[in-house]
């Protein structure tokens, strides 16, 4: 058993936590770096004339490592983010970091601070690597030197209610980067120029801003501390990589596995903002958001509600669970559904879901069997799953039941399991609002030729 920390890990928000220790190197003005060390997390000393404090001349990164259901600590794909801050480092003019450099320090505070980590399912060990020039420098020009950190914290949810539908407000106002700037670097002056549109945006009741972009309004770019996607029947779209969009790791296992594992229509291309107000689903996707729905898009004062019929069977599932004869209650708002919008095809899929809620699990059984038949399973199978993971005392009962059957291999033959090191990630196939992810679950074994690759902390040697 992993140690744990005395922590109240159902009350995690996404917030500093100071954790052990951290990592600190520093590079000297030809760019090479020291050997680095661990130093007990707290304050640092800074020249009041150093580069990043005058000049914005920093980038980090955001990763995560988790605790499996295998009992071990993993990191979700920690090689995409040694690449990618090489690449913010040199757009910043700053020396890049060997990846296994990167690697190394990563591990090294993981480990150090691994009780840190929430127990599985309550969240993960947030790390954050910072480079940042040190040396004083009046002129505008490089530092002479760079510091390079990581510190960790353990951390829930990114938006405080949880991952609940998001209320967005594409802004007319302001634009978060210019193209042919900075926008695709993890560099903190993205960031703060974002502080101001989420302030305004929160004060007129929004949960986040969706920036479009500033060579064409028409076209949506990104939500500053997350990627967005577009579901449309098969069709999944996120913008491209025009340069001042940042290819986020989420971002990108998304794509794969929707195509690998779903069977979607991957398409990075210009997305219009207009075509998110008819989507079947919007989501945003980030390693701190992980991946959250988007209820509600608010473009010049007219608010475009995403594909507000789909949960009309679900509308007051809270208030029914309570009802003796569920199941007639589910059909009862199934059919009410398919009357309203009979062409709405995640109907089939929403009474399954329901009944998932209901706990009623023959129901559900026997209604995969036969999409089964029809081949028509995997879509609603996972969104079954999708249901089961959103409460947890539901999740728990459920679990145990179609897991049992997973096992025994005869009833289900869809593919489910995959790659161990994906299995906190999060798929995205929600119908509308209400309906929000899968987590993938363990391979029994490694598959090989993953696309994710993930690092054992405790399988290594040296760990606790
Ligand atoms: C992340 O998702 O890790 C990010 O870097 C976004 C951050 C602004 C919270």
């Amino acid at each position: 058993m992993l140690k744990k920390q005395n922590i109240d890990w159902d009350s995690l928000e996404f917030g500093v936590y100071p954790t052990r220790s951290m990592w600190k190197s520093t590079s000297n003005s030809s760019g090479d770096w020291d050997n680095g060390k661990l130093i007990p997390y707290g304050n640092i000393e800074i020249s009041p004339a150093s580069g990043v404090l005058n000049y914005g001349q920093g980038i980090f990164e955001g990763m995560k490592a988790h605790h499996s259901s295998k009992d071990r600590a993993v990191l979700f794909r920690p090689n995409m983010n040694a690449k990618r801050i090489s690449r913010s480092c040199k757009r910043l003019c700053m020396p890049a970091i060997p990846e296994d450099y990167f690697m190394n320090a990563i591990l090294e505070v993981a480990r150090d601070n691994i009780d840190f980590i929430p127990p599985y399912n309550k969240g993960g060990l947030y790390i954050r690597p910072v480079v940042w020039g040190t040396a004083p420098t009046l002129g505008v020009a490089p530092a002479s030197e760079y510091t390079f950190m990581i510190y960790t914290a353990p951390v829930g949810p990114y938006f405080k209610d949880g991952i609940k539908p998001l209320n967005l407000i594409a802004s007319q106002s302001y634009h978060r980067v210019a193209p042919k700037g900075i926008g695709n670097a993890k560099a903190i002056g993205n960031y703060s120029s974002t502080l101001l549109p989420v302030k305004e945006a929160k004060a007129a009741g929004f949960d986040e801003v969706l920036y479009l972009r500033a060579d064409n309004e028409e076209l949506v770019e990104e939500v500053g501390s997350a990627n967005i996607f577009m579901l449309k029947g098969d069709q999944l779209v996120t913008p491209r990589l025009t340069g001042s969009i940042l290819d986020g790791v989420t971002r990108d296992s998304v794509l794969k596995l929707a195509k690998d594992r779903l069977g979607l229509e991957i398409k990075e291309h210009d997305l219009l903002l207009e075509d998110l107000f008819t989507a079947d689903e919007v989501f945003c996707t980030g390693t701190a958001v992980v991946i959250t729905p988007v209820g509600c898009i608010t473009y010049d004062k007219k608010s475009y509600k995403i594909n507000p019929n789909s949960e009309l069977p679900l509308i007051n599932i809270a208030n029914i669970l309570s009802l003796k004869d569920k199941n007639k209650l589910a059909i009862k708002y199934y059919e009410k559904a398919k009357r309203i919008n009979p062409n709405n095809q995640h109907i089939d899929e929403n009474i399954i879901v329901c009944n998932v809620r209901l706990k009623n699990f023959e129901w559900v059984e026997k209604k995969i069997l036969n999409l089964q038949n029809e081949e028509k399973i995997s879509h609603e199978l996972i969104l079954s799953y999708s249901y089961l993971l959103l409460n947890r005392k539901e999740f728990e009962k459920g679990f145990k039941y179609f897991d049992a059957r997973l096992k025994s291999d005869e009833f289900f033959n869809v593919e489910l399991t995959i790659n161990e090191s994906m299995e906190r990630m999060l798929l995205p196939i929600s119908v509308g609002r209400t309906i929000l992810s899968l987590t993938t679950r363990a391979a029994p074994r490694p598959v090989p030729g993953p696309i994710i690759k993930a690092v054992s902390l405790n399988d290594s040697p040296g760990t606790i």
